[in-house]
């Protein structure tokens, strides 16, 4: 037999130069490592057996079951450039379709859950006008029971009005959404969906109860309105609903939503003290999203919420004991424990095969399934998504090195990239130099090895904003981008204290989600190893996610070794400067995205710099991120 890694053994960060016989030792165990393991990764041919990893933690079963996914962002065809996360939405199809058959043959119940955020982010959903209109018709091939939406639905109005029109009108009265509501052309606002889905499961009839809110997110478009969850449970619909359906009616809450689970997030905190009040001792099943992670919280022993990433990375999975008791002397964890379980589930066809208890690819495929897989293969052509624009040699990445790390992605957008942006008008460029300054979160993924196409730049770069500039006295330009780095959390105005100038991911994380930049170039490989020797990681294993939340760090369902994430700060800058000309009221150009506007003029402010500059803002250009590193990886390459 051949062996052939379906799962990518190498590096996603090049190691540090180690000493010879630590390579040789290093080598010697890789080698091994990756003949004992890998043997079993290997797909030899549709009708052949499939031998599937043996490591693969099992899910575990209860009466009710679901799988969550969250945060798609269009990424249904799998990530092309990265073997861990290569099944598509097709193949998660089939592995939908093979769960519900063991549910079944078990008198088990399993419940689809998506919570929104299926745009920007992908050239599937975003290189159409608009977007979606080839993504969300893949999409929503999936027979998902409780489907919710987003913030990146609610931007623009064009969005809002697909997810009312098409998704909300496939799904019936699956699509559920507890506090948003869509503009019909006469005036008049309606929920999207359903303010609610009262239902009983199609094998063990449990009686289902589930809401669904959007976190208290302000910069919806026109036609749509968002009412925040402490409004919304002061409403008369939401007592009526509760005085409805009482505890005796109800065996299982579902509270779904875009919002995350996090404890440092209050928001469902608020909901959940409510919701006991109504129902003290009801199981609560809660599924969370926005923040782009892996999490898992314990809000009391009958209530649990899961969080399932981001990008087609992880299907989510929790199962529900209704009769799980704990035992007096438990603690908190241990009693929630009795009645819960989770799991991160790689999207990949090993992870998929292996919860379906099938061994072949045959067994594994059903024929809507197939169809789906095929319908995105002739979308992409159609769309050219893998048309090549130039060639990537090397990775490049968001936080798996530090800032200035020649692989750091920052460090190629602002020593390489940024300096080629032009302004439109030629006479407004001053003399004295140039900074532009781009909030990290502008950068949604890494750009990977290979073939760089119209879809990378998508994956890279989504946001298509235009450049704004100010002309400022040099003292006082030179110190905005540090005075925006002195803050932990930026915010606009107080109603999107959440919203942060960082990735997703980045917000909210714990301290120990970071490695620290503590001893230079030693440092990689020892918090490697620290971490290693804590998990208890073997060495050989692919890198990955290794989640650490309320239920321990066993919840990935192939054991990894963890990648290393480094902070970041909330801007980069790239310096531009005359030698020659560096008063302090030499007047140089700030140029940044007009998305980042009011974050500019915040620290202008914090930096004592009185002039009103809010009227000064000019247009700058128009050739956003995406375009930038097209232009510079088709002429230079990366
Ligand atoms: C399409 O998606 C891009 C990338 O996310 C976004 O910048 C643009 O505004 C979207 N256009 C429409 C019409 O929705
Ligand atoms: C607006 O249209 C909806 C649906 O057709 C209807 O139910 C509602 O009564 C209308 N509202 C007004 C103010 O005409
Ligand atoms: C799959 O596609 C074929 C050809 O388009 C169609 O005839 C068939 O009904 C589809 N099957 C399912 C289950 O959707
Ligand atoms: C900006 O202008 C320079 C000089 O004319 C040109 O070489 C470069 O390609 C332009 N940059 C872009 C992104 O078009
Ligand atoms: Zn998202
Ligand atoms: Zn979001």
């Amino acid at each position: 037999m051949e062996t052939q890694p379906l799962i990518a053994t190498e590096e996603p960060v090049e190691r540090k130069p180690t000493p010879f016989k630590h390579r040789l030792v290093g080598l010697i165990a890789g080698l091994a490592g990756a003949l004992l393991l890998f043997q079993f990764f290997f797909f030899p041919g549709p009708r052949e057996r499939v031998h599937y990893d043996l490591s693969i933690r099992d899910l575990t079963w209860g009466d009710v079951n679901f799988l969550q996914t969250t945060d798609t962002h269009g990424w249904y065809s799998g990530h092309i450039n990265q073997r861990q996360y290569h099944a598509n939405w097709g193949d998660f199809i089939s592995f939908a379709s093979r769960l519900r058959e063991i549910a079944r043959a078990n008198n088990q119940d399993i419940l689809l859950v998506d919570t929104g955020d299926r745009h920007d982010g992908n050239g599937l959903s975003d290189v159409t006008v608009p977007n979606g209109s080839k993504s969300l018709p893949i999409f929503i091939q999936q027979e998902y029971d409780l489907i919710t939406l987003g913030n990146h639905e609610l931007y623009e109005f064009e969005n809002s009005r697909q997810e009312y029109e098409l998704v909300a009108a496939h799904f019936g009265s699956k699509y559920v959404c507890s506090n948003v509501e869509y503009k019909l052309p006469n005036g008049t606002f309606v929920p999207i969906g359903n303010k609610y889905r009262y239902f009983t499961t199609e094998n063990k009839k449990v009686r289902v109860l589930a809401l669904s809110f959007l976190f208290d997110f302000t910069r919806f478009n026109d036609g749509t309105r968002v009412t925040p969850i402490r409004d919304s449970i002061e409403q008369e619909w939401f007592s009526d609903t509760l005085k409805q359906f009482q505890p005796e009616d109800v065996d299982l809450l579902v509270v779904f939503g875009h919002i995350p689970i996090s404890h440092k997030w209050s928001e469902l905190y608020l909901l959940h003290t409510r919701l006991r009040e109504s129902y003290p001792n009801t199981k609560i099943q809660y599924f969370g999203a926005h923040s782009h992670i892996r999490d898992f919280s314990v809000f009391d022993e009958n209530s649990v919420g899961l969080q399932s990433g981001r990008f087609c990375e992880t299907v989510g999975w929790a199962s529900v004991k209704l009769n799980g008791k704990a035992a007096p002397s438990d603690s908190l964890i241990d009693a929630a424990k009795e009645s819960f379980s989770r799991s991160y589930i790689d999207f990949n066809l090993q992870s998929f095969l292996h919860h379906s208890r099938v061994d072949s690819l045959d067994d594994f495929h059903t024929e809507r399934g197939l169809n789906v897989s095929k319908q995105i293969v002739d979308t992409r052509k159609s769309l050219k998504l893998d048309d090549e624009i130039g060639k990537v040699e090397n990775n490049y990445y968001l936080d798996y090195v530090p800032i200035n790390h020649p692989k750091s992605i920052f460090e190629l957008l602002t020593k390489k990239v940024l300096p080629t942006l032009n302004s439109t008008k030629s006479e407004q460029v001053s003399s004295a130099g140039r900074i532009i300054i781009i909030n990290t979160g502008s950068i949604r993924y890494d750009l990977y090895k290979g073939s760089y196409t119209l879809d990378s730049q998508y994956i890279v770069s989504p946001f298509e904003n235009d450049w704004v500039k100010l002309s400022l006295p040099r003292k006082v330009a030179l110190k905005i981008a540090s005075k925006l780095n002195d803050v932990q959390y930026i915010t606009t105005d107080s109603q999107q204290s959440f919203e942060s100038l960082k990735p997703p991911h980045h917000w909210n994380q714990p301290d120990h989600f970071f490695t620290q930049m503590t001893d230079g170039d030693k440092f990689e490989v020892e918090q490697e190893q620290e971490k290693n020797d804590y998990f208890n990681i073997k060495k050989q294993l692919p890198k990955g996610y290794v989640t650490v939340d309320d239920f321990g760090h066993d919840g990935d369902d192939t054991p990894h070794r963890p990648v290393v994430n480094y902070p970041i700060p909330n801007v980069v800058e790239s310096v531009e400067l005359n030698p020659h000309l560096k008063s302090d009221h030499d007047v140089i150009d700030v140029v940044f995205y007009s998305f980042i506007t009011p974050n500019i003029i915040w620290a202008l402010k914090e930096l004592d710099f009185t002039r009103d500059v809010t009227k000064d803002v000019e247009f700058y250009s128009d050739e956003y991120l995406g375009l930038l590193l097209n232009s510079y990886i088709e002429n230079f390459g990366a």
